[in-house]
């Protein structure tokens, strides 16, 4: 099977660095991909509060090196702590998010990331590793989720500057409705991309289209996992608190989608008048669309450019809608990670959907590679073994499960991380974004949100019970 042809690769790309000089490397681009963002930046930006639940960005960067400073300066090294009046501003416990504006100019938090950067790395030279493996790993992770973080907030912001945009242009609207014009436009756009010269064309990871294409396929496949057992979790260093322990799960035979809904899918929905039909939603849900006047998703593109990638901007409540809508309903979490993780071949877990090697762009995409979605059926090498496609990277996908601890849960390394979150309120989010890390993205990993949240880069894909056939038609 060529899903897992790869195994046979090493795990990882530097298998001759020690321990040591691999992390020490992994932090250096965990910080060049957290600073990226920051390039260019103005003060304003730095310091401005996009939305009431998020904090500004460059809190975000202060708070990367406190935690840096207080869990391995402080609790490995026993050092006291370097900078005392930053405590009060970048501890996650002390000021609310809207105190959370009066930032140091950019140049001295940045200094303040080097400063404890450098001590943590003169420590490293005689850590006893052995012992601390688990708690550098998560702050890795810390570092990571904080970028994406980041990474949301200014597309709050870009979105708020691009609305304006949108009304200057919408006379250029007329361009965009053959389907030769539309495949031109998505060479020209890979051609020049906005963000690294690097980047490899969209051509060159989706095979040619063929000369005279039929109605295009909408993505709506579903594929059958056959009742059984599966090992849910993670207990692999990397793993945090809320990932652990590996527990055996028994599901019955479901259905999953083959990929995240599609903008094109999620159009049939808005153009059916989902938003205003009382029918799609849970009570709940139906209240806070009311409430909100919500009538679209948050980063919704109407350009058929997008009409293959992934919707995302959604809250769980639309997610739900929309699953209602069609027949299925959302996948449970251990439902997505069988299908995401269970080879039933070996009747083994895999840490990604393609085996054991660490993510790659020839794999998913994620950590701003594409500075976008992609295409949901972009990344063939990165389909599981069960055959989903876009498993990890590309947007985050609801689940219907809330977040709650594994049997036998064990708080790491304070209650507060996940446990505190334990509270019937968040659902949980699998498989990362286009703005994910690598050391964030594996098909155990877990994030969480209120359902009414619709800043994260998520979208999601269904679930049934029974294959369920398409009841979307293509538009004439
Ligand atoms: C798991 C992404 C919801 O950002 O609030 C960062 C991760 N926890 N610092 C968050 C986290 C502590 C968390 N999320
Ligand atoms: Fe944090």
């Amino acid at each position: 099977m060529t899903l897992i042809s790869n195994l046979s690769q090493s795990k990882s790309p530097d298998t001759h660095l020690s321990l040591k000089q691999q992390l020490q490397q992994w932090m250096q681009e965990c910080r060049a991909s957290t600073l990226q963002l920051f390039d260019g930046m103005d003060y304003d930006t730095f310091c401005q509060q996009a939305h009431a639940d998020f904090s500004p960005v460059g809190w975000h960067l202060g708070h990367i090196a406190y935690t840096e400073s207080l869990w391995l300066l402080e609790h490995l090294a026993g050092q006291p702590p370097q900078f005392p009046e930053y405590r009060r501003l970048f501890a996650a416990d002390t000021l609310p998010k809207t105190d959370r504006r009066y930032l140091p100019p950019i140049a001295e938090v940045r200094q303040y990331l080097n400063t404890i950067r450098t001590q943590v790395f003169t420590y490293l030279e005689t850590a006893p590793l052995d012992q601390q493996e688990r708690l550098w790993r998560w702050l890795l992770q810390h570092e990571s989720q904080h970028g994406e973080t980041i990474a949301i907030v200014l597309a709050l912001l870009e979105r708020d500057k691009g609305d304006q945009a949108d009304r200057r242009d919408e006379r250029d609207e007329g361009d965009r409705k053959d389907e030769g014009d539309r495949t031109k436009k998505v060479a020209k756009q890979s051609a020049s991309p906005s963000s690294s010269p690097t980047q490899p064309s969209l051509s060159s990871l989706t095979p040619p289209p063929s000369p005279s294409p039929p109605t295009p396929p909408l993505l709506t496949e579903m594929i059958c996992i056959p009742a059984g057992k599966f090992q849910q979790g993670n207990d692999a260093i990397e793993a945090l608190d809320n990932e652990r322990p590996v527990q055996w799960i028994d599901l019955p035979t479901y259905w999953i989608d083959k990929y995240p809904v599609t903008c094109d899918q999620y159009r049939q929905f808005i153009q059916a008048g989902g938003y205003q039909d009382q029918r799609w939603w849970s009570a709940e849900g139906w209240q806070w669309v009311q409430a909100h006047l919500i009538t679209q998703p948050l980063y919704w593109s109407d350009d058929p450019r997008h009409d293959r990638h992934p919707v995302y901007g959604v809250s769980w409540y639309e997610a739900e809608a929309y699953a209602n809508f069609v027949g299925k309903r959302l996948p449970t979490e251990a439902e997505w990670e069988k299908a995401a993780s269970w080879n039933p071949i070996s009747q083994q877990r895999m840490t990604y959907p393609w085996g054991e090697n660490l993510p790659t762009h020839q794999h998913c995409n994620h950590n701003h590679f594409m500075g976008q979605t992609t295409p949901v059926d972009a990344y063939p090498q990165g389909q599981s073994a069960y055959g989903c496609y876009d498993l990890l990277g590309d947007v985050w996908e609801w689940t219907a499960s809330w977040f709650t601890g594994y049997a036998n849960f064990e708080p790491y390394p304070y209650r507060g991380y996940s446990q505190a979150y334990f509270d019937d309120q968040h659902r949980v989010l699998r498989g990362g974004s286009w703005a994910t890390q690598p050391w964030a993205l594996r098909s155990a990993f877990r994030n969480w949100y209120y359902p009414q949240v619709r800043e994260v880069f998520a979208g999601f894909r269904c679930a049934a019970d029974r294959e369920v056939i398409a009841v979307i038609q293509p538009q004439p």
